[in-house]
């Protein structure tokens, strides 16, 4: 398997620079099926998914393109409102040579002007001189820093508004996702250190700022810098991921397309920020195969229903399309609390509310009868639902306190010996019993036995085909014998809510494979 991946990455790599896929996704959201279109747009390396970028935006050409170094982010960047603004893509370029896909995308577009931003360090005087042997129009915006040069751009733009987007000057996220919506509205993108402004050029352009739109939290642009900035206002999340929702949500309601890139790395997203200012979309982060609940929220409020990944597979993995419509998932939710061989629950732990479900038992055993009382009434549910398919359910075995356990472990261990016994045996603490979130369930069929000839009687094969829908998983599943660390039990259902045990059900996956993937 990873050799074939290599291998196709080799062939990938040699035979196709760059990439364009568009598919189509059929996924689950509340319970529907719906469809989401996914295009990836993706280099070789920054600058050739710049160029791609640039012929996904401008196809038929334009006269003005921004060239700014692809090694740093700040010019990029803070350069998106200027390139938005003289409706051009940002290719970049290294300080001392432009690269060959660079210039031919320059070729493609038939451009007439080029704005180089930054001092002949960040792009040579060499670089500039090509460029005008091409019979191009040069012209430079820079200062001494990028921070000078964030003004350089900011006095260029020449807004009608005071308005600027504040942003730490060596942090890349905040700056990509606030802008294109600051492309969008000409409003400059000034860069400022974490902790206190002591540059006089840049509390001579503030003396002018009426509104300080401040991107992070206080660790980014620091509370010390907050109150040396007029009229601030902070745009912030808890994360970065969170920070990019928070400026979706606050500029872009309604917005059912957005741009997904990684947040770990500026490299594939440096241009991207052009192309969401013309689309008109938000741009979203994400952490290589990981979806922050922010994000899924957005994504479940908006509806959003197409979205474009700049970047290749290993900036944004392909799972990212399940994982922005998975369900949101929280932590601390008892609900959802793992218990297995390695996540153990303490001698202490007795679940709060538990109540005797109102369906058929085989046991006459009074704690076994307890569930946790949401779990209790799904499993009414579910009890009524297979009554109506003419499927006769009983309930055997529900919440099991840790003595209990204790005392049935031993008790196998001493019939069965250890090894036996843990295959389908929990140690006390282990058991999610404990929890009171598990029922087993068996039928007179079987002999009211919990054994795994319930999986292909009527009865097994009602639970596997409708526990789902009332919000129960099968635990321990056929097949997952060396993930779970149990034997298949058919009879073992657990409650973790509709939404979380439909998806589980639909992927296939275990409690703790959806807890550590999603
Ligand atoms: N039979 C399951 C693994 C338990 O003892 O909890
Ligand atoms: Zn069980």
């Amino acid at each position: 398997m990873i050799v074939l991946e290599r291998k196709g990455d080799f062939v990938l790599k040699k035979f196709v620079l760059a990439s364009l896929i568009v598919v189509c996704f059929f996924l689950l959201h509340a319970g529907n099926t719906f469809a989401a279109t996914e295009s990836r747009i993706s280099g070789q390396d920054r600058y050739k998914t710049a160029v791609e970028v640039s012929k996904k935006t401008f196809p038929k050409g334009t006269g003005t393109v921004v060239l700014a170094r692809g090694d740093e982010f700040a010019d990029a960047l803070t350069s998106t409102p200027l390139a938005y603004k003289v409706n051009g893509p940002i290719l970049l370029t290294k300080p001392n040579a432009i690269p060959d896909s660079t210039m031919a995308e320059i070729s493609r577009l038939q451009v007439k002007n080029i704005i180089l931003v930054g001092g002949t360090k960040a792009i040579s005087q060499e670089v500039e001189q090509q460029l005008i042997e091409k019979g191009i129009q040069v012209e430079r915006i820079s200062g001494s820093d990028r921070v000078s040069t964030s003004l350089k751009i900011a006095e260029y733009l020449n807004p009608s508004h005071h308005d600027i987007y504040a942003v730490n000057q060596s942090k890349f996220p905040d700056a990509l996702v606030i802008a294109p919506y600051a492309a969008k509205r000409n409003i400059p993108i000034i860069l400022l250190s974490d902790s206190t402004i002591t540059r006089a050029d840049v509390q001579k352009y503030l003396d002018n700022v009426s509104n300080t739109f401040i991107i992070g939290g206080t660790k980014v642009v620091g509370a010390k810098v907050e109150k040396n900035v007029p009229k601030p206002i902070r745009i912030s999340g808890a994360s970065r991921y969170e920070t990019a929702t928070v400026i979706a949500n606050r500029y872009f309601k309604g917005k059912t397309d957005m741009l997904v890139v990684t947040g770990k790395d500026f490299a594939d997203a440096l241009t991207g920020s052009v192309m969401a200012a013309k689309r008109d979309v938000p741009i979203i982060l994400v952490s290589q195969d990981k979806v922050d609940n922010s994000v899924k929220s957005f994504v479940k409020k908006q509806k959003v229903n197409k979205y474009t990944i700049i970047g290749g597979k290993k900036a944004v993995d392909p799972s990212i399309s399940k994982k922005l419509y998975s369900p949101i998932i929280n932590k601390k939710s008892e609900t959802l609390r793992l218990v297995t061989k390695n996540t153990y629950l303490s001698k202490n732990y007795v679940p709060k509310n538990l109540v005797v479900p109102n369906v058929r038992f085989s046991t006459t055993v009074s704690e076994r009868k307890h569930m946790v009382k949401e779990a209790g009434t799904a499993l009414e549910k579910l009890f009524r639902a297979a009554n109506n398919d003419g499927i006769i359910l009983y309930a055997q075995s529900g919440y099991r306190s840790y003595n209990t356990q204790r005392y049935l472990y031993n008790n196998y261990v001493s019939r069965y010996g250890q090894k036996e016994a843990n295959r389908f045996s929990a140690k006390p603490g282990q058991s999610e019993h404990q929890t009171g979130l598990a029922m087993d369930v068996t039928s007179k069929g079987v002999g009211f036995q919990l054994v795994e000839r319930f999986g292909e009687t009527k009865e097994g094969k009602w639970v596997a085909n409708n526990a789902a829908k009332y919000g129960f998983i099968i635990s321990y599943p056929k097949g997952k014998e060396r993930l779970t660390g149990y034997m298949y039990e058919p009879w073992h259902i657990r409650y973790v809510g509709v939404e979380h045990a439909v998806f589980m059900d639909k992927y296939d996956l275990t409690l703790e494979q959806y807890l550590s993937e999603y």
